[in-house]
């Protein structure tokens, strides 16, 4: 059986207004590192990736290619991309550089740097068999829906899930999508929605607690932390 070759799409062009600091979050540095070289080491190191397309802020393509990619020496990297406006709109310009020759492509906020190869090899292998596959977590809280501040309703929280990325898809159906021009049509906040709206089923596998997204200062503190902790 030929080897399945898998591209990753590593969407880093937010503007990180949340979180008030001149340089864009994905280039804080974290113990004299940016941000956005923990979670590409991760997709060096797995033996689950082939290639890796970086989507990066239009001001900030030189300093991504030249301060991360070429200075850490990220050979899988095959090119660094400008953004769009929205990230769906920065994954469909990392779509349109990958090989068309890919079979799996692996979606990955770089806002999420304590990625580990174990989470890409989980669900890059149940895209294999399903499709599509997202990690995800149950909900443990109990789930509410209020209205300025009043509750209206409790949820079965038993059928409620966190999603987070990794994410991964067969090519053809992100193709698909992008053919039929669905991102047009709607803001989809993961690449998942657009797929599920497409008609496709997207399978869960279980992600990580820690595996947060970098959104706050207070988010950045933790993934300082969590980063030394789990020794990345
Ligand atoms: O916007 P959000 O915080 O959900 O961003 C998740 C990831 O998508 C981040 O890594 C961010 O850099 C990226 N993004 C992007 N292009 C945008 C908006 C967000 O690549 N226009």
């Amino acid at each position: 059986m030929a080897k399945i070759k898998t591209s990753a799409i590593i969407p880093a062009a937010g503007s990180g207004k949340r979180l008030k600091s001149k340089t864009k979050k994905q280039y804080l540095e974290i113990q004299g590192k940016p941000l956005l070289f923990y979670t590409l080491q991760v997709f060096q190191k797995s033996k689950n990736i082939d290639e890796i397309v970086i989507v990066a802020p239009k001001n900030e393509l030189t300093l991504t290619r030249k301060d991360i990619v070429e200075k850490f020496k990220f050979s899988k990297v095959k090119c660094v991309v400008e953004g769009g406006i929205e990230r769906q709109d920065s994954v469909k310009n990392g779509f349109d550089s990958i090989s068309t020759d890919t079979d799996i492509v692996v979606i990955h906020d770089a806002a999420r740097p304590l990625i580990n190869v174990d989470l890409i090899k989980k669900v890059v292998a149940s895209a294999g068999k399903n499709g599509s596959a997202i990690t995800a977590l149950q909900i443990t809280d109990t789930l509410k829906m209020a209205v300025e501040g009043v509750v209206k309703n409790t949820f079965p929280r038993e059928n409620f899930w966190r999603s987070q990325t990794p994410q991964a898809f067969n090519y053809n159906i992100l193709n698909e999508c992008y053919d039929r021009k669905l991102n047009e049509e709607a803001i989809f906040t993961d690449e998942a929605q657009m797929v599920e709206y497409a008609g496709f089923e997207v399978s869960l596998v279980e992600g990580w607690e820690y595996n947060i997204k970098i959104t706050t200062n207070d988010d950045f503190k933790l993934a300082g932390f969590l980063l030394k902790e789990f020794n990345v």
